[in-house]
């Protein structure tokens, strides 16, 4: 039996996340955060001290690494049964994933880890490259984004909600990096899969997007 999936790739703010949450929650299916793959690893090579360009001091800690995923109302992970969830959405974090997230070794360590998702009754999976490389079988590919500006903001008010100091200014130019370096990498990088349903949630409603997703779907 063909397991459906629906990939969801594009830049970092876009509000993936939260669309491919809510997508798996309504239509039943499992929810592949990948970016919170790579989030992790970088979080574990950290922990060890790991310098992020050491290719092969990076691939044995993605070997040895265990992470366990608990999908409630909030995505909970563990790594090596310790509970990282809080630290996972720190900007710093996210950069460091975006640093190891070009080297083609670990890319390839973490591939079958992020293809274990694939499971009945289907899957959502958000991330950079799922429709190119990780699922390039799927049958239903999006590509959301939204300008740097705009994903900028959107940050800014979170951690400002969050009461975690943060500067418009700062956000816009690490949002700006972290594309480049995620889009320029000569491995898997961030680009729209053939074929894929774009689109651009600058002046859209999260529900607005969902709504064009789900006539894809369906
Ligand atoms: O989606 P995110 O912000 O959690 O991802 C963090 C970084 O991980 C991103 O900047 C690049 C890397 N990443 C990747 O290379 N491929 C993916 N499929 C997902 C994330």
């Amino acid at each position: 039996m063909t397991i459906p999936v629906l990939t969801i790739d594009g830049p970092s703010g876009a509000g993936k996340g939260t669309v491919s949450r809510l997508l798996a929650k309504q239509l039943g299916w499992h929810y592949l955060d990948s970016g919170s793959i790579y989030r992790s690893l970088a979080i574990a090579a950290l922990k060890e001290s790991v310098d992020l360009s050491d290719v092969n001091a990076i691939v044995a800690v993605a070997k040895a690494m265990h992470l366990g995923f608990e999908c409630g109302d909030e995505l909970v992970v563990k790594l090596n049964g310790e509970n990282i969830t809080a630290q996972l959405g720190l900007e710093q974090t996210g950069n460091a994933a975006s640093i190891i997230a070009v080297l083609p070794e670990v890319r390839a360590v973490l591939l079958q880890k992020q293809q274990d998702f694939k499971q009945l009754p289907g899957l959502v999976a958000d991330g950079r490259d799922m429709g190119t490389v990780v699922f390039p079988d799927a049958p239903f590919k999006v590509y959301l984004t939204a300008s740097s500006e705009k994903r900028a903001e959107r940050r800014y008010k979170q951690l400002k909600e969050k009461g975690i100091d943060a500067n418009l200014t700062r956000l816009t130019s690490e949002i700006e990096e972290r594309d480049r370096r995620d889009m320029e990498r000569t491995t898997a990088p961030l680009s729209m899969a053939s074929g894929a349903l774009f689109i651009d949630s600058s002046e859209l409603a999260i529900d607005a997007v969902i709504q064009q997703i789900l006539k894809l779907i369906q």
